[in-house]
């Protein structure tokens, strides 16, 4: 059974991995429209497996005895400076999430609930996984430079293709 507080925190990472499905998908919608395929294919993938993190605590709060929460989500920026600007706030926001999943690894050991703790223990290879993805596409970019974006967004798409960046 989880604590109340446990539960608080469940949901609201539930929350948080929604919202970057969204924000995701809206990056991948914003590199569609400027005709950069290989970025949007990027990010519409990473939007799928936003969902797929949310889907797993949804089921995990539920098997644990607590009842998950559909959240309202807010609506994520629509419009993006440039290609750099779009990567640099996807790893930041890596960044938060994995604080976020630290704090349920902290909580999990304070309350000696050894279940979540066992359980999150995916996430934190996931969130270190997604971190290097994402920092790997960023060093490219800035070999590449932005002259370059043609090449860099065929580059993406192959990187996608061949499971380098995941
Ligand atoms: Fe589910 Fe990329 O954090």
């Amino acid at each position: 059974m989880l604590s109340k507080k446990m539960l608080k925190i469940l949901n609201e990472q539930v929350s948080k991995e929604a919202y970057a499905s969204q924000l995701y998908l809206s990056m991948a919608s914003w590199a569609e429209t400027r005709g950069m395929a290989g970025i949007a294919s990027w990010f519409y993938a990473q939007s799928d497996e936003e969902r797929g993190h949310m889907m797993k605590f949804i089921l995990f709060i539920n098997e644990r005895g607590g009842h998950a929460e559909v959240p309202k989500i807010d609506q994520p920026p629509k419009d993006f400076p440039g290609v750099r600007e779009v990567f640099d706030a996807s790893l930041e926001h890596e960044q938060m999430v994995t604080a976020a999943i630290n704090d349920i690894v902290s909580l999990s050991l304070n309350e000696k609930d050894y279940a979540t703790h066992n359980w999150i223990q995916w996430f934190v290879d996931e969130q270190m996984e997604e971190e290097a993805s994402v920092q790997g596409v960023i060093d490219k970019l800035a070999l590449l430079g932005s002259n370059n974006l043609y090449l860099f967004d065929r580059d993406i798409l192959s990187m996608r293709e061949t499971g380098e960046g995941e």
